[in-house]
């Protein structure tokens, strides 16, 4: 399928149309957006305001692997904070040597390093759990996924200099806006392994602390001036605003670590407490052209969209399929950007549609030979969303 072609597919108001009826499974990749979709200065679709929720239309996520700002989703649990760069700053402290407290000017002292990394929320896919069973929050369909190049000083490095006690496990973030939940508020933490704070490895550390996204400082949606970003686990340990890092014997007890971020069934209270936080996205991909709805002829056509790895180190994408068929056969897709295990993998594939094609299927399997699952057991905050994706066709 062309740009041309492509383009004149989608109409402004089927775009529109599948977006509130939630079966934005769209395509458009290297078509012009409609203007409609146009949200604070952004391209993206809004899900809320205050606070900020909002992701990019499936089209615009697969048109580069490097994904832009103003295509970037955003995922705020506060509203987002006015910080004054010139008197923040950053403190380490807990189980170290010698705490700390970095201005900016200070933070750029310690060297920069650049690592590309998908950031992805626990919560994309969420109202495909839906439709299992409603959940609460965010009904996120499948862009809240971004890629970016993100700089700044590592973790281990701030943890050398400060000097971690060996009674240390855990290392706390915790950022500058105030979340309100249950008539409390409080800062948005999260929390990361030690060993995982401490990996400095080429490929990517195990925690960037950024002040830079694309080459350009981070805007404050995405956590102006500083945010941590850790490769291949939840979006919600990559803290914007971040203001305070402590290093603990245990993980944080920040609301977002001990209750929120969780696998539960229900969500009792006996569940949340024996449920460890979650760290780590599974295996995933997702189908971003054509959108779901879409009337297609019968012949060959082109689909493309993107296929995430799990996040552990040295495993990256190996192989993605295409099914016209219910699953019956499938066709290997062409990955079209490099193998990582920290970033996803953009592809297309051709495949065979008919009278009778009622849907396209999406599956990833990865250099271990871990195949994405069929299906998903539902959970009550609906998180991790990592079943096969169907897009249903015409
Ligand atoms: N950090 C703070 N301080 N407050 C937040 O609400 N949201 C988290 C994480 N860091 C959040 C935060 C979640 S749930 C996600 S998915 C990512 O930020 C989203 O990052 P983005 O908005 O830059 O895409």
């Amino acid at each position: 399928m062309n740009q041309a072609s492509i383009a004149s597919l989608i109409s402004r108001r089927t775009l529109l149309k599948n977006w509130s009826a939630g079966a934005i499974g769209l395509m458009l990749i290297g078509g012009k957006l409609p203007s409609i979709l146009a949200a604070d200065e952004s391209r993206l679709l809004v899900h809320s305001k205050a606070p900020m929720n909002a992701e990019p239309p499936l089209p615009d996520l697969v048109r580069s692997w490097i994904t832009p700002v103003e295509s970037f989703f955003i995922r705020s649990h506060g509203n987002t904070p006015e910080i004054n760069a010139d008197s923040f700053r950053l403190t380490v402290e807990g189980l170290v040597e010698t705490p700390q407290a970095l201005s900016l000017a200070e933070l750029g002292r310690f060297e920069q390093h650049a690592v590309t990394a998908t950031l992805t929320c626990a919560g994309n896919r969420r109202s495909e759990h839906s439709r299992l069973k409603p959940v609460k929050g965010v009904q996120w369909r499948e862009g809240a996924i971004g890629n970016a190049k993100w700089r700044g000083a590592r973790l281990s490095d701030l943890l050398k200099k400060a000097g971690v006690r060996e009674s240390a496990k855990h290392v706390w973030f915790e950022g500058l806006d105030s979340v309100e939940d249950g008539g409390k508020t409080f800062a948005f933490g999260g929390s990361i392994p030690l060993e995982k704070a401490l990996l400095d490895r080429d490929v990517a550390p195990g925690a960037l602390l950024a002040t830079m996204m694309n080459d350009k400082p981070l805007t404050a949606d995405h956590g102006f001036p500083v945010r941590t970003v850790v490769p291949g686990y939840i979006g919600a340990r990559s803290v914007k605003w971040l203001s305070k890092i402590v290093v603990s014997d245990r993980p944080s007890p920040n609301h977002f670590v001990a209750d929120v971020y969780k696998l539960v069934d229900e969500g009792t209270l006996l569940e949340v407490a024996e449920n460890a936080p979650i760290y780590r996205m599974p295996l995933n991909s997702a189908i971003c052209s054509p959108m779901a709805g879409a009337a297609l002829k019968p012949g060959r056509i082109e689909v493309a969209g993107y296929a995430l790895p799990s996040g552990v180190p040295g495993v990256s994408i190996r192989k993605v399929e295409v099914s016209a068929d219910q699953g019956r056969s499938w066709a290997e897709a062409k990955l079209t950007s490099m193998a990582s295990e920290f970033c996803w993998q953009l592809w297309t594939a051709e495949i065979a549609v008919n009278s009778t094609t009622k849907e396209l299927i999406v599956r990833a399997i990865d250099s271990r030979g871990d195949v994405q699952p069929e299906t998903v057991r539902w959970n009550a905050k609906g998180y991790l969303f990592n079943a096969w994706h169907h897009v249903p066709v015409n």
